[in-house]
């Protein structure tokens, strides 16, 4: 199906009893932070995942991976949530119980909009691991500053908590993800190219249990042909009308 107007979308919310809202780096553009796989402006056209978010980049130049990692966090402090974001969570807080919100993005900018609860699919930049399991010597103390910052004895590395390529997604997170998609009515999936597996495969989940699916994206997606509509455009003018009800008649949805 191809395009559908806001209008529909709206009654499609308005019937529905369970939505999920699946987001990528799309809904975050207007904040100012780059996307992965836009031409010109993504992440990567300007840099290579295999250097940068992989497990063994990491290992083999530990400092290169942290450094682009600190400089993406201290780039997120000067953004702020658009008002994508926001409209979504004041839907969420409007309507407890009906939006799960499902994210690739490891921006924070949902949590920061003050979005009720968020299934971070990819997890946060803002938060460090260890690389390796443990040991009872790395719990000891706080580990040694450094780029990155590392176990004093065993040498263990702290790492960015976010999934790098190849590495599995939290399985917790994951499942509650499909069991929503599965019982969904209706998935918004905004600002996502639909490239990236398993994410994107929570949007064929709910497709096949029968949920109604709608793409907010001003460009095509993988995921265009097996949606119920397109609503093509930036994420956070299409949010702000479609959950905040119609500026037209001034009704909220419910
Ligand atoms: P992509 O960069 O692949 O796709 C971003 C999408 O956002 C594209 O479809 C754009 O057309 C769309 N977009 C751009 N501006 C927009 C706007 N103002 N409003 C709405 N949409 C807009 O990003 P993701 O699909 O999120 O993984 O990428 C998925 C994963 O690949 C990311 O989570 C990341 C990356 O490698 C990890 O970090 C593990």
């Amino acid at each position: 199906m191809g395009a559908v107007t806001e209008a529909l979308v709206r009654r499609w919310l308005d019937q529905a009893q369970h939505v999920v809202a699946l987001t990528g780096a799309g809904v975050s553009a207007e904040s100012g932070v780059p996307t992965f796989r836009d031409a010109q402006t993504g992440l990567w056209a300007r840099f290579s995942p295999e250097e940068l978010a992989t497990e063994s980049a990491f290992r083999a130049h530990p400092q290169r991976v942290w450094d682009w990692y600190v400089a993406r966090r201290e780039a997120l402090s000067g953004v702020r949530p658009n008002e994508g974001h926001l409209a979504l969570a004041r839907y969420a807080r409007r309507h407890p119980g009906k939006l799960t919100l499902v994210t690739q993005n490891v921006d924070g900018l949902h949590q920061r909009a003050g979005q009720p609860f968020t299934l971070a699919l990819h997890g946060d930049i803002q938060s460090e691991r260890w690389l390796d399991e443990p040991r009872g010597c790395c719990a000891g103390g706080p580990p040694m500053p450094g780029r990155p910052p590392r176990c004093a004895v065993c040498g263990n590395l702290r790492r960015p908590a976010v999934v790098w390529f190849g590495e599995t997604l939290p399985a917790d997170i994951l499942s509650a993800a499909q069991e929503a998609s599965a019982a969904c009515d209706l998935m918004l999936v905004v600002g996502t190219s639909g490239a990236v597996y398993p994410a994107a495969g929570l949007v064929h989940t709910a497709r096949r249990a029968g949920g109604r699916v709608v793409i907010v994206n001003p460009q095509a997606t993988e995921l265009d042909d097996i949606a119920d509509g397109l609503l093509r455009g930036g994420s956070a003018q299409i949010l702000g009308r479609l959950l905040d009800g119609d500026p037209a008649t001034g009704r909220e949805n419910c």
